[in-house]
């Protein structure tokens, strides 16, 4: 499960808290049994755990007929395949291999169209056999990617705010995130002389969420390559998840760090059918990285990926080559996000950052409340689940995060829109804010 559908304050479960764990019957405690890096976790068992991808918080929010806009997955919850898609899906049925496993590094056609993918849009000119590796999903890509190089207290640089589970994954690993920030002010940026501040001798690697969520923007070349400078005079690694990057607006340059001189030996760049596609129910992502380090991931891939759906990565091959399904989503969401400014724009308390990418919009509201307080206001008064900024680190805190990308047809999302705005105005006034 996708680790970014963020939180949805307030959705509990009065079970949960009941709840008695088959430990306690046993005299045991989860702690013992599991090592210290899982036993912190959460799943939403034995306490209220408010985060719409924890365990089974969003079925329960769509059981109670809440509006999802906090689940990151394009024209969710409607019908989204594209036409060559949805033939290789129905050819599948009597396909030979569908029965069978691809090789556990993903079969050779999807790598090649991954390669010829990276030369067009990446300016990476891959070596399928060599530099690419198939993962069910880019989430497993992106652990498998950290779990590569990480040791137990190794600091990971992580700008902040971005993806949950950049920090996640480095505890999951025994590793340390430190957590950089990055500001309004600086157009959400990398503060490189931050992030230079911030290595120690234990420092190991950086991780990119490029384009980022929440703030939908695109990391600029120039401090990409000041990056670049930094991390290869501390001969640090970068892992760079480019989940967001097939819509980018407003003819923004899009850079794929491993593109620039330098990193491609020390870079693991991970991608994801997920988003751009819409293919997030198959389950497809990559890694692609200099054959050095795909050696040991090839070498660990049968133990770890085991291999990607046989169906799915046929899926993916169709989705790669079929560039016109992607710029028909890159118009409907291009003119979204100006939805986004037109209807809450207005909303006093209110600050709508026009994203450069993607299909989040990240929402200024710290005049009306944390980012946990609004998002649990609008969950109870306009029966909306949209995520709050702060699990995306301290500098979301103030802040919604609000997938405008939900439903296919942009009328029903203006509505949802239009909901958000009058409950949002609501809470301006009673916050005596104008
Ligand atoms: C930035 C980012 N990376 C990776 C993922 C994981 O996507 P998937 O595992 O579906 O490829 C997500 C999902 O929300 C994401 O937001």
């Amino acid at each position: 499960m996708s680790a970014d559908q963020g939180r949805a304050s307030g959705v509990g479960s009065a079970e949960a808290a009941a709840a008695t764990s088959d430990d306690a019957r046993d005299g045991l405690t989860a702690g013992r049994l599991l090592n210290d890096r899982f036993a912190p976790m959460q799943g939403g068992l034995f306490a209220d755990v408010t985060k719409a991808d924890v365990g089974d918080g969003v079925a329960r929010l769509q059981d109670q007929g809440y509006r999802i806009l906090s689940w990151a997955d394009p024209w969710f919850p409607d019908p989204a395949l594209a036409p060559g898609v949805r033939k290789v899906l129905q050819d599948s049925v009597d396909a030979p291999g569908t029965a069978h496993y691809t090789l556990p590094i993903g079969g050779l056609a999807l790598r090649e169209a991954v390669a010829q993918k990276c030369l067009r849009t990446n300016g990476l000119e891959l070596d399928p056999r060599r530099h690419v590796l198939i993962t069910p999903g880019s989430d497993s890509g992106l652990y498998f990617a950290m779990a590569a190089v990480l040791d137990a207290g190794d600091e990971v640089l992580v700008p902040d705010p971005s993806y949950p589970s950049n920090a996640v994954n480095c505890r999951l690993l025994g590793a340390v995130p430190v957590l950089v920030p990055m500001a309004a002010s600086d157009g959400w940026q990398l503060d490189v002389e931050a992030m230079r501040a911030a290595i120690t001798p234990r420092t190991r690697m950086v991780v990119l969420t490029h384009p980022n969520n929440p703030t939908g923007t695109v990391l600029r070349r120039d401090r990409l390559e000041a990056l670049r400078d930094l991390i290869v005079e501390h001969d640090l690694v970068l892992v760079c998840d480019q989940a967001f990057e097939d819509f980018i607006y407003d003819d923004v340059e899009m850079v794929t760090p491993a593109s620039l001189p330098g990193l491609w030996e020390r870079t693991l760049t991970v991608f994801s059918l997920s988003k751009g596609h819409g293919l997030s129910g198959m389950r497809v992502g990559y890694v692609v990285g200099p054959d050095t380090m795909m050696d040991a991931l090839y070498g660990s891939a049968v133990n770890v990926v085991g291999a990607t759906n046989t169906i799915a990565q046929a899926a993916a091959v169709a989705a790669l080559s079929d560039t016109a399904d992607l710029d028909a989503r890159w118009a409907d969401f291009e003119a979204r996000r100006h939805d986004v400014q037109r209807i809450l724009g207005e909303v006093p308390g209110v600050r709508v950052e026009r994203p450069e990418s993607g299909f989040l919009s990240w929402i200024e509201v710290r005049d009306l409340g944390t980012g946990d307080e609004v998002a649990a206001h609008l969950l109870r008064d306009a029966q909306t689940s949209v995520n709050s900024g702060a699990p995306y680190g301290p500098s979301g805190e103030g802040h919604l995060r609000l997938v405008h990308g939900c439903y296919r047809d942009p009328a029903q999302m203006a509505q949802a829109l239009e909901a958000v705005a009058a409950s949002l105005t609501r809470l301006a006034a009673q916050k005596g804010v104008s």
